[in-house]
């Protein structure tokens, strides 16, 4: 028989938009069950209805929900029945603030990982380390409370392109003190989302609209990408210095996308970016436009979502990317972002 309860996990205060999308998109299918900050489990209405792997775009995680444990003897009874073996092993935190977990919050993390994977080999039970991930690797989901009192959440999901392959969607990326703005973050976060943090972008053009002050634009010339950037307000002058530094160019059109000379525009980019504080339908036909003259290959978009009415339509806005951007398109709300979602296309 479907397993009666799915889980999934998301960023704090986005738990009103999942509920809302999951009514919505099934009908009723799925109805809340438990809930915690930044976590909701779901009860099947009908135990043959087959829910898609990821419930919303809301949701960094989505899966079969195992239940609560309290011991790590129970986890391991669980991962007896997961079948196939070896299953990969994902240990996160439920709670995951916006400017990233605390370092001795994964050090409490890696402590409880490495004697559950103790307790599994003790058991027989093979975990698989491999780095590259495959469509169909089954993981097993351990979500940590915030104190040690608080029983685990075990559930499992299968990997599928487009997923997040760190734990909990989490990539240990933090921010440093020396960047103009946490977009620096959000922009590493998507780039270690889709595995694009292994490009070798050196010496490529970015073009990244909405780039003041230039947190992302500063992590592009990092990664040794020449810049244009469009935005009405004033870069921080650090973006300068590092272009200098790294020797690539950086070039700052200080105007609105809706008034860019298309012709002028480099062709072919290989990354456009988009994170221009401006509603999707206003932004998404300036981002149309654009890549219908310049062809990037790779898009990551940032799509502000500040209002209730804005979030309903989320689904709305990722189909009107699809049909402007190449494939394959995905969306998810990074552990970074705020009001707003992650599209990257290509
Ligand atoms: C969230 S901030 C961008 C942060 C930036 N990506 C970074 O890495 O630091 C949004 C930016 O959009 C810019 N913006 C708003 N409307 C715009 C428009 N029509 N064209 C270009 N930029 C615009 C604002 O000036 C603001 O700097």
């Amino acid at each position: 028989m479907n397993a009666p309860f799915r889980f999934t996990t998301c960023r704090a205060g986005s738990e009103a938009a999942i509920k809302r999308d999951i009514a919505t998109h099934f009908r009723g299918e799925l109805t809340p069950a438990f809930m915690k900050p930044q976590f909701i489990t779901w009860k099947l209405r009908h135990p043959e209805f087959q829910p898609p792997p990821t419930l919303s775009h809301f949701a960094r995680v989505s899966g079969i929900s195992l239940g609560l444990c309290k011991s790590i003897s129970e986890i391991v009874d669980h991962a007896r029945k997961l079948s196939p073996e070896p299953f990969r092993l994902h240990v996160f935190p439920r709670i995951t603030p916006e400017d990233g977990v605390e370092t001795a919050t994964w050090q409490r993390i890696d402590v409880l990982e490495a004697d559950i994977v103790r307790a599994l080999q003790l058991a027989g039970i093979a975990v698989e380390t491999r780095p590259s991930y495959a469509p169909g690797d089954l993981i097993l989901d351990v979500i940590i409370g915030e104190s040690d009192e608080e029983p685990f959440f075990v559930g499992y999901h299968e990997h599928h392109e487009g997923a997040h392959t760190h734990p909990g969607g989490v990539p240990r990326i933090s921010l440093p003190d020396d960047v103009p703005s946490r977009a620096w973050l959000k922009f590493e976060q998507a780039l270690a989302w889709r595995g694009w943090d292994k490009l070798d972008l050196r010496g490529q053009t970015a073009l990244d609209l909405g780039c003041a002050p230039g947190g992302a634009t500063v992590a592009l010339l990092k990664r040794g990408m020449h810049v244009l950037g469009v935005d009405t307000g004033e870069m921080d002058p650090r973006v300068l210095q590092l272009a200098k530094a790294q020797n690539v160019r950086f070039d700052h059109w200080r105007t609105a996308a809706g008034r860019l000379n298309l012709t002028a525009l480099p062709q072919e980019p290989a990354l456009l970016l988009c994170d221009i504080n401006l509603a999707p339908p206003e932004v998404l036909p300036h981002i149309a436009r654009i890549q219908d003259a310049i062809q990037a290959r790779r898009l990551i978009l940032t799509l502000k979502l500040n209002t209730p009415a804005l979030e309903d339509r989320a689904h709305e806005f990722i189909q009107a990317v699809r049909r402007i951007a190449p494939a394959p398109v995905f969306a998810t709300q990074l552990a970074a972002n705020r009001r707003e979602i992650c599209v990257s296309c290509g």
